[in-house]
């Protein structure tokens, strides 16, 4: 089993290690979703799996009313039979290219963040976003998603902890390579 790997970024603990998120005893959880937010394969079957109607139940709810919800955007739902209880969901890009896909992946990790400090989540376990279905090259991903939480925590946080679960090893090393050298150059 992989070591988890661990920085503080401010006052938050940022931890990488490799598990499954649906087992997460974060407060809330990160969901990989489409547009649509009515469940699909990878981690968003898993999480509705898990959860339960509940969730389902509620990313209707939200879709009546506003619509699908865009690459780059966040919504939050409960976390239904999780031991999370809250869903934040969003969607990553399709990956398409170096200069439309980073903008889009980077702000899917902004905008879940920025959604857990004004709903008083005070910790957040993410996927790998966009690496699955959606193909975004892994260690490129990694990156992207390093930089954007770092980034979000060096400019104030009140989170306590914020982790990225990583499915595989080959998820796991590309992460802790990112955060390796994204606390190194700092
Ligand atoms: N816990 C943590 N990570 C998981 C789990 C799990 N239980 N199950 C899968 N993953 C990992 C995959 O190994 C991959 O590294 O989540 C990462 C993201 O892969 P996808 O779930 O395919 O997500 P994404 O690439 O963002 O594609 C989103 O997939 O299922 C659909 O509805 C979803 O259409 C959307 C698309």
């Amino acid at each position: 089993m992989e070591k988890p790997i661990s920085r503080k970024i401010g006052s938050t603990q940022l931890v990488i290690l490799l598990g499954d998120i649906t087992e997460q005893p974060t407060e809330a959880i990160v969901n990989a979703a489409n547009p649509s937010l009515r469940g699909g394969g990878g981690v968003d079957g898993a999480i509705h799996r898990a959860g339960g109607r509940q969730i389902l139940e509620q990313c209707q709810t939200y879709t009546r009313k506003h619509g699908s919800l865009p690459s780059g955007k966040a919504m939050v739902t409960t976390g239904g039979k999780l031991r999370a209880k809250y869903v934040i969901h969003t969607v990553g890009p399709v990956y398409k290219n170096k200069q439309e896909s980073p903008p889009i992946l980077q702000s899917a990790y902004q905008e879940s963040l920025k959604l857990a400090e004004e709903s008083k989540i005070t910790s957040v376990s993410f996927p790998s976003i966009s690496t699955g279905a959606y193909r975004y090259p892994l260690q490129a991903a990694a990156e992207v998603a390093v930089k954007a939480v770092i980034g979000c925590l060096r400019a104030g946080s009140a989170l306590q902890l914020v982790q990225i679960v990583c499915f595989t090893k080959n998820t796991f090393t590309a992460y802790k390579m990112a955060l390796e050298e994204a606390t190194e150059q700092a």
